[in-house]
């Protein structure tokens, strides 16, 4: 008896994975809007008005790749937080610019960050990719088996954009952020979510060619098929309504009103999507994550950074949604909670 009375203690105090460290990492070249006026008939007046961008950064250097951002984010992640590398267990890296169609990017940028005693892999979900790559580390925290798990999320939209098309070059920018997960029983962490998928919005955001359906040929390269393909107008319909309806179910599931959130953490592709989704959510924008002007959209790597940069900002319990849509289609919400203060 005296057993039974025990348990129900013990079993109450649920294991959530928390975030206990975030790392942004972009590259210092800067491409203003004035860069880009050169280069494509655009003007800065056009694109900050239609999207909010006034710059972004480029990864140059000879050699230089996706898991040399990634190694930065996680050797400064490692630092921050205190832990040697050989305490991590398993690194996610979402992106859709690994260095390779094969091998995974997670893989080399343990390599390169000196983690030896993890097992990684990539999540390919576009802008959705730290949504995924969160809650699937998330898991493992939960499960019990794995107790330090770090999630990248970062694209090098560079390497995969024609810039002489002014309706995607202007957009898209390289960088993102990592962030480590612990196990808490504090009531702290990743609280709940919603995910979807559709594939059948693959026509609209996509590469043509470099994968099993279209393999690289001289013909494909000549037709530029190895640059991001955007239908803009459809996927930004679709975007608004993925983020906000999974905002405003995910708000409804768990009882919770404009009022008991701290921070709304959208996708940063574009300031009138992420406007119109606050505002069909009814969330002020001051409670609202904005950094697109400074970055432009890294696809997986903008919540990442928006945490990053807000870090300073968020206090222990803090209510947060961090919402995205990309191609895929992919879209989803996730609601945590912060899990610590910020000392200066
Ligand atoms: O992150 C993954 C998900 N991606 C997104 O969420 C992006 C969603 N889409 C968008 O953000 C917007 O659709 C874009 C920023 C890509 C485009 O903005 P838009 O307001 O939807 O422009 P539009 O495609 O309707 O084009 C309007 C006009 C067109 O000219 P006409 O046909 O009206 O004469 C375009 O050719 O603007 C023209 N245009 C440009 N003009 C100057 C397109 N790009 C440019 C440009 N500079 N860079």
């Amino acid at each position: 008896m005296l057993l039974l009375r025990e348990q129900p203690l013990h079993i109450m105090s649920k294991i959530l994975a928390k975030i206990t460290g975030v790392q942004g990492y972009v590259p210092e070249h800067v491409v203003t809007n004035q860069d880009l006026e050169k280069m494509v008939d655009t003007n800065d007046e056009w694109i900050q008005s239609r999207t909010g961008i006034k710059e972004r950064r480029i990864l140059k250097g000879e050699g230089l790749a996706t898991s040399d951002m990634g190694a930065e984010m996680v050797k400064g992640l490692l630092k921050k937080t205190n832990t040697r590398p050989e305490e991590i267990e398993l690194l996610i890296c979402a992106t859709i610019t690994g260095d390779m169609v094969f091998p995974d990017t997670a893989n080399t940028i343990c390599d390169k960050a000196g983690i030896r005693n993890a097992f990684g892999y990539d999540i390919n979900a576009a802008c959705s990719g730290f949504l995924y790559g969160l809650i699937t580390g998330a898991k493992f925290i939960e499960s019990g088996t794995h107790k330090k798990v770090i999630i990248v999320g970062l694209d090098m939209m560079s390497s995969i954009l024609d810039y002489s098309d002014r309706t995607t070059c202007i957009i898209f920018g390289d960088g993102g952020g990592a962030v480590l997960l612990e196990p808490t029983e504090d009531g702290t962490g990743v609280q709940d979510q919603i995910l979807k998928s559709d594939g059948s919005g693959r026509d609209f955001l996509h590469m043509k060619a470099g994968g099993s359906l279209h393999p690289p040929t001289a013909e494909t390269v000549a037709n530029k098929e190895h640059y991001v393909f955007q239908e803009g107008r459809t996927v930004f319909k679709h975007a608004v309504k993925g983020m906000a309806s999974t905002v405003q179910d995910l708000m409804k599931k768990n009882k919770l009103t404009v009022d008991d959130i701290d921070w709304l953490i959208p996708h940063q592709a574009n300031i009138r999507i992420i406007k119109s989704v606050a505002s069909a959510c009814d969330f002020p924008m001051e409670k609202v994550v904005v950094n697109i002007e400074k970055y432009g959209n890294t696809t997986a790597g903008t919540l990442p950074l928006c945490l990053w940069e807000w870090e300073p900002k968020f206090k222990k319990g803090d209510k947060i949604l961090l919402t995205a849509f990309g191609g895929g289609f992919t879209w989803g919400t996730i609601y945590l909670k912060w899990g610590y203060d910020t000392t200066a």
